[in-house]
């Protein structure tokens, strides 16, 4: 038997309206603060995620799923979407059209990961990105839409975290304090981190080797070392979110796993879905948009991991959902009739009732089952004496009450079942 590929997972119709309750709250509250929606393409040029995310990060290095097609070019199944939506902002000359370009999404995403709860190959994000603007409010305004959304699906057991990596400059000069520092630990470190003070000494602050962790306790931190305007910045980014009330912490090690951030980083944990914690991530960009071919337009945005957030609905159960229905089933007595009540049926649905029938040649029992198991506001009975007398019998199925109607009345009964 072909079965689903590893890491990969069907969204069945009993798990669609949890996914169409997310998908309506990051809707509202992404339009109430007035982004637009942008859909991009599933694949991209390999190079674009490579400039875009870093030649060394784990996501580029070990996680893309990259193919040559049939010309052989290379191209990357997206690991993200910012790569891809500083592309279009930047194909599409979007920063002439508006100053500020304000953008929300909501797509699959794919990365070879080793699978467990809350991590897969083919996941779902939603986020935003604001391309156009140093503004630190805008920074403030990413943090504050994720925790609204998080706050609109129940979840309590959220953690706030703050960091900034500053601008590029005060970073290099603080790289080098930090190799300083680890140079006499070089030899203790384990080989992921001898690896990455080559290539990205500040992601050994991520590592989980409890000996790493032991050193980097100590270790200098970036925050320490920020120019002025970088302390400004995140100064006013913590005072909004206290205006806003949003609660958060200050995380000097968070240093997230994509190249592109300066500024600001943040993640959203939650304390509700194991070791996977992280909802939400995300920072700004300032020198993106230029790296990736554009002129020197600033960005900040965020992305949200929503089998991770339903994850955690479900684990804090924090909200529920009426079974789905539907408003009206026909049962049809005599088989004869069985064309007529198809028609029937076709016409309540052209005026927009929700309607079902057998199909299966079922008894009356069984279809009254059915229409039970339904979960039926009525039932419209088709055929018997009534039928030949020219009515047909509609039952409420919430009080029992039957009523009669003409057989080619059928905007009454369209009303009698509206009403209720
Ligand atoms: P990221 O931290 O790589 O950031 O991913 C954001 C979120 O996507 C994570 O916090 C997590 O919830 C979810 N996620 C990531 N990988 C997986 C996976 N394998 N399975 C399930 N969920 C996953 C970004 O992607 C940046 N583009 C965020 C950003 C936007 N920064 C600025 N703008």
């Amino acid at each position: 038997m072909i079965k689903a590929v590893t890491g990969t997972r069907d969204i069945l119709p009993t798990d669609i309206p949890k996914w169409k309750y997310l998908e309506s709250i990051i809707k509202s509250v992404f339009t109430l603060y007035n982004y637009k929606e942008i859909r991009t393409p599933v694949f991209e040029e390999t190079s674009l995620f490579a400039r875009g995310i870093g030649e060394a990060t784990d996501i580029v290095s070990k996680e893309m799923y990259t193919f040559l097609d049939r010309s052989g070019e290379s191209l990357t199944l997206r690991p993200e979407m910012t790569a891809g939506v500083v592309r279009a902002f930047i194909e599409h000359s979007l920063d002439k059209k508006q100053n500020l370009s304000k953008l929300y999404y909501v797509s699959p995403m794919f990365r070879q990961e080793r699978p467990q709860a809350g991590r897969l190959r083919q996941f779902h994000q939603f986020g935003a990105e604001a391309i156009g603007s140093y503004d630190p409010l805008l920074d403030a305004e990413m943090i504050i839409m994720a925790y609204e959304i998080f706050k609109a699906l129940g979840l309590k057991n959220l953690l706030v975290k703050i960091n900034s990596l500053g601008v590029p400059a005060s970073r290099e000069d603080y790289k080098k304090k930090l190799a300083e520092y680890l140079q006499p630990y070089f030899d203790k470190l384990s080989n992921e981190s001898k690896k990455r003070f080559e290539t990205n000494i500040l992601r050994i602050f991520d590592s989980k080797e409890a000996e790493d962790q032991k050193i980097m306790k100590d270790a200098p931190l970036l925050i320490d070392h920020l120019d002025d305007e970088s302390l400004s910045h995140f100064a006013k980014v913590k005072q909004v979110l206290t205006s806003a009330q949003i609660p958060f912490e200050i995380d000097a090690m968070l240093v997230r796993g994509l190249d592109y951030y300066t500024n600001t980083t943040f993640e959203i944990v939650s304390g509700s879905v194991g070791s996977q914690s992280a909802l939400c991530g995300g920072g700004r960009y300032n020198g993106l948009v230029k790296e990736l071919g554009g002129d020197d337009v600033p960005g900040v945005g965020f992305a949200a991991g929503m089998e991770r957030i339903l994850l955690a609905c479900e684990n804090e159960k924090s909200f529920s959902l009426n079974d789905e229905t539907v408003d009206l089933y026909l049962v049809v007595i005599e088989k004869e009739l069985g064309n007529y009540a198809y028609q029937t049926a076709v016409e309540l649905r052209r005026k927009g009732l929700i309607v079902d029938m057998d199909y299966l040649g079922r008894s009356v029992k069984a279809q009254m089952r059915e229409a039970n198991k339904l979960n039926t506001g009525f039932v419209l009975f088709i055929g018997g004496e009534e039928y030949a007398k020219g009515e047909l019998v509609l039952k409420n199925m919430k009080d029992g009450n039957q009523k009669s109607f003409p057989k080619d009345d059928l905007e009454k009964i369209f009303s009698s079942i509206k009403e209720n």
